[in-house]
């Protein structure tokens, strides 16, 4: 079959907010214990963080960083991690029922990412706490001195302010496993207060309301009208999250999901746009899709994890390569969306649902999904281009009508780059692919990466790396026209320059 594409430089969707490859570390089974900090391992700082793991998230040239949690924010007093390490309890952490031992606080893990050159973004507890707690975080990490909470972070020997500017206010609080699940009045008007806390401590900081949990959530997007009706003006993000799974073994209809993804987008910017129409407000609120990524092959394991142990295994999925194909899938769904999706994170980062795995005391390795998470971030950058495409089309499950081919395009002016994503979500046929790109006289094809695999199940392990990509994708270019065979089930990486 085949499918035919233009790409113009003149059809613009927007800047590429680099923010959206971020990724998230929250205090959850070994993510920090045992993944990024493993004060034993032979290849561990002087502060215990393992060099090696810093290593691999560098090559992902990774943003932003969302931290401490998740659903662990929502029971986290953040005053147990600073000061110092000897002196910190030992608490019950209620949302993953482990033992948090407090090795790592706010300070260790502000100044550990910038060692792998990332932002926090840091979400504050409205679960069980509130105002109170969110402004003296604020005060503690962002006001230079002078004041009891600036003055003990200089104590703790932090002297310059940690100026984090991207604030999320609570964590799913639409669900009911969520430690202080709210209402959406309830979520709002605690979210209002807190900002304007928060605001006037800080006037510079962003903040991220919180959205729904899914679009599973029955009260979906009722919740997102509700609570920005409250938080419109002081939020300048909300929160979406979403994972999917291949339950059902149907992968046509997996590699379809980000159909509903496309939806998720969609609903929420038309929601927040109809908040803003009824506040008459000049303000357009963005998206932040801080919890994205492939969940499931860890459920039942997770299931007989005896509770109350400092880093069990914990939502430990083993990526295949249909995994990687979806989330090449959704990273191209955020970038045809980056006029509203300016934040993004890929839940997580190590070890828990995962780009990077440890074993402890051993090797780290790259996962299935590292690869076009790797390949967004370093070629993602610049202005996202609309393609006119023209595909063939299937029925899934759940779906109709799903091109086969799904692609994104991106500009990079100032390094005169042009890189074409593509997704072959066909499982049986190659893709002959005709792009007219004439739009970029003089330019040369680079390289077509692809990561194929004639297993959708194949994994990688620590000791072999059995789904990786390779530069022969055999694409080529000429007179103004992109042609190649983009092999059945594949991920595909056209770097023109
Ligand atoms: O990322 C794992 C969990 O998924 C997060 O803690 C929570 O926010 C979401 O339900």
């Amino acid at each position: 079959s085949k499918a035919k594409m233009i790409v113009d430089k003149s059809f613009r969707i927007s800047e590429i907010d680099p923010r959206i490859y971020g990724s998230f570390i929250e205090h959850l089974g070994r993510a920090v214990y045992g993944g990024i900090y493993e004060a034993s391992h032979p290849d561990a700082d002087p502060a215990g963080f393992r060099n090696d793991v810093k290593q691999l998230i560098r090559e992902l040239n990774v943003p932003i960083i969302r931290y401490p949690g998740g659903n662990f924010v929502s029971g986290y007093n953040w005053e147990d991690g600073v000061g110092p390490v000897e002196n910190r309890p030992k608490r019950l952490e209620l949302a993953w029922r482990t033992v948090e031992p407090n090795y790592v606080g706010t300070n260790e893990f502000v100044k550990w990412a910038q060692e792998v050159g990332s932002e926090v973004m840091m979400a504050v507890n409205l679960g069980t706490r509130g105002v109170d707690a969110a402004r003296n975080l604020l005060e503690y990490c962002n006001h230079p001195g002078g004041s009891y909470w600036s003055d003990l972070r200089r104590s703790h020997g932090y002297e310059q302010p940690h100026r984090i500017k991207t604030w999320c206010l609570g964590n799913e609080m639409d669900g009911p496993w969520q430690i202080g699940q709210k209402t959406p009045q309830e979520y709002g008007r605690l979210a209002y207060e807190t900002a304007k806390a928060m605001r006037l401590i800080d006037p510079s900081i962003e903040l991220v309301s919180c959205g729904s949990s899914s679009t599973g959530m029955p009260t979906f997007p009722e919740w997102e009208a509700v609570t920005l009706d409250h938080t419109y003006e002081v939020a300048d993000y909300v929160s979406l999250h979403q994972y999917y799974g291949n339950r059902d073994g149907d992968s046509a209809n997996f590699l379809a999901r980000t159909m509903d993804m496309e939806h998720f987008i969609k609903t929420v910017a038309a929601t927040c746009d109809y908040v803003k129409a009824k506040k008459r407000s000049k303000k357009t609120m963005y998206l932040s899709f801080d919890e994205w990524n492939v969940w499931y092959h860890s459920n039942d394991a997770d299931a007989k994890i005896e509770p109350w142990t400092i880093g069990p295994p914990q939502l430990e999925d083993i990526y295949n390569f249909e995994d990687a194909l979806l989330v090449g899938s959704m990273l191209i769904t955020m970038l045809r969306h980056a006029d509203r999706v300016k934040m993004a994170c890929l839940a997580q980062l190590v070890n828990v649902i995962a780009p990077i795995m440890t074993e402890n005391g051993g090797r780290a390795w790259k996962q299935t999904i590292f690869y076009p998470y790797m390949h967004a971030s370093l070629y993602g950058r610049g202005v996202s281009l609309q393609p006119i495409v023209d595909s063939p089309r299937y029925d899934a499950q759940d779906y109709t009508d799903v091109p086969y081919l799904d692609t994104a395009v991106v500009y990079n002016e100032a390094e005169e780059e042009v890189t074409i994503f593509a997704v072959n979500r066909n499982l049986n046929e190659a893709l002959d692919l005709e792009c007219d790109v004439r739009s970029f006289e003089g330019y040369r094809l680079v390289e077509h990466i692809v990561m194929e695999h004639e297993d959708l199940k194949a994994v990688n392990t620590a000791a072999e790396e059995k789904v990786k990509p390779h530069s022969g994708g055999g694409a080529s270019l000429r007179d103004g026209y992109l042609t190649g065979r983009l092999a059945k089930a594949s991920w595909n990486v056209m770097r023109l320059k």
